[in-house]
């Protein structure tokens, strides 16, 4: 028999992440925009952001993360088959991030692809590496989310600035015959676009200005209802798809927006806020970066144990959205 197909599940073998130095507190962001830190904590729980430094990229974050968690799996480079990056915020329009990446760690012949699903990047990229290593393909996978989307905020939009920072997570998923990751839920509405978005492009106004003059839009509280509701039904949905109740998941896991999100999402779980990682307040809303950071911070200190279940879960512009149920 095919050793490969006897290796049904995909399990989480080591994580990573990086947060760039430069951190930009709600103090500092006062002197900026008309906002005060009590706005900004009180509606988003964020207290401070990391930003890049002027020539520091996503693939710089992106490669410090997956060192990182390389080196929690006990891996080389070399012995990683498959590398995925989950990003909106690429270094270049192409090559993708992921190319780039594989050549810098000397992992070049293997696969290596972006995905751009906005905040929802790192659980569309798992979800890909997921069936790789489940139809055989692929039996050492790394699946990175990493963004540098301070570089496509409007410092003078109080509404939009505010929320957002830069950084890298990572993960290394290996084939086992062993549960693993139960089940991936990803989903899109292409009709919401205009409520979360860039206007700019490279077929639509694009400018001869640093970064393009691509810049981040929202019509925040729109998104907010709207996140709310469909992280509500994902729940529903990646708990029927594995027979299992709310009382078996031991930890949440969300896209860390915004702490009202998610603590509206924790309640639909009957979750105490306990079991539920929040980093924001310590780097606000990296997008695809934001659920591996929260997941290998809980990780590495000591809070997700082995055998523990977890439920991953994002929302993001698109609308796309997602979840992946894991057993540690
Ligand atoms: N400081 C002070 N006042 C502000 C600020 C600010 N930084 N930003 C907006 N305001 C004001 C507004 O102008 C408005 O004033 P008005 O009542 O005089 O008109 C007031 O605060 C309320 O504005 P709302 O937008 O209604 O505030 P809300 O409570 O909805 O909070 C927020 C805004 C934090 C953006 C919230 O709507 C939110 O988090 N939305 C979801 C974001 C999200 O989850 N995104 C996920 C994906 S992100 C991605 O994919 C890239």
């Amino acid at each position: 028999m095919d050793r490969r197909r006897a290796l049904i599940y995909s399990r989480i073998s080591g994580t990573g992440s990086f947060l760039p130095e430069k951190v930009l507190s709600n103090r500092d962001l006062e002197s900026m925009v008309d906002t005060s830190d009590e706005w900004i904590v009180t509606r988003t729980g964020i207290k401070e952001r990391h930003i890049v430094a002027e020539g520091q990229t996503t693939c710089d974050l992106a490669e410090q993360a997956a060192l990182r968690a390389l080196d929690a799996a006990g891996l080389k480079p070399s012995e990683i088959d498959f590398l995925i990056v989950g990003t909106t915020t690429p270094d270049l329009v192409f090559p993708s991030t992921a190319c780039l990446l594989q050549h810098r760690l000397g992992m070049d012949g293997i696969s290596a692809m972006d995905v751009n699903a906005a905040c929802s990047g790192f659980i569309y990229a798992l979800a890909v590496a997921d069936k790789f290593i489940k139809t055989g393909d692929s039996v050492k996978a790394l699946v990175i989310g990493a963004e540098t989307l301070t570089r496509m905020v409007d410092w003078n939009d109080r509404s939009t600035a505010v929320l957002f920072g830069d950084g890298a997570g990572a993960a290394v998923i290996e084939a086992s015959d062993q549960p693993g990751i139960l089940s991936t839920h990803i989903h899109a509405s292409g009709g919401h676009a205009d409520l979360l978005c860039t206007e700019v492009g490279v077929s639509k106004g694009f400018k001869a200005e640093p970064g393009g003059g691509v810049k981040v839009r929202m019509k925040g509280s729109e998104v907010f209802k709207v996140a709310v509701r469909t992280l509500g039904q994902i729940v529903d949905e990646t708990l029927a798809k594995n027979n299992m109740t709310k009382k078996d998941i031991d930890w949440l896991i969300p896209h860390q927006a915004n702490l009202r999100i998610i603590k509206a999402t924790a309640k639909k779980l009957n979750m105490p806020e306990d079991r539920v990682i929040v980093t924001v307040h310590k780097h606000g809303n990296t997008s695809s970066a934001s659920v591996p950071l929260a997941l290998d911070g809980a990780i590495r200190s000591g809070r997700i144990q082995r055998g523990e279940t977890l439920l991953l879960e994002a929302f993001g512009g698109g609308f796309t959205w997602g979840s992946a149920l894991i057993k540690y």
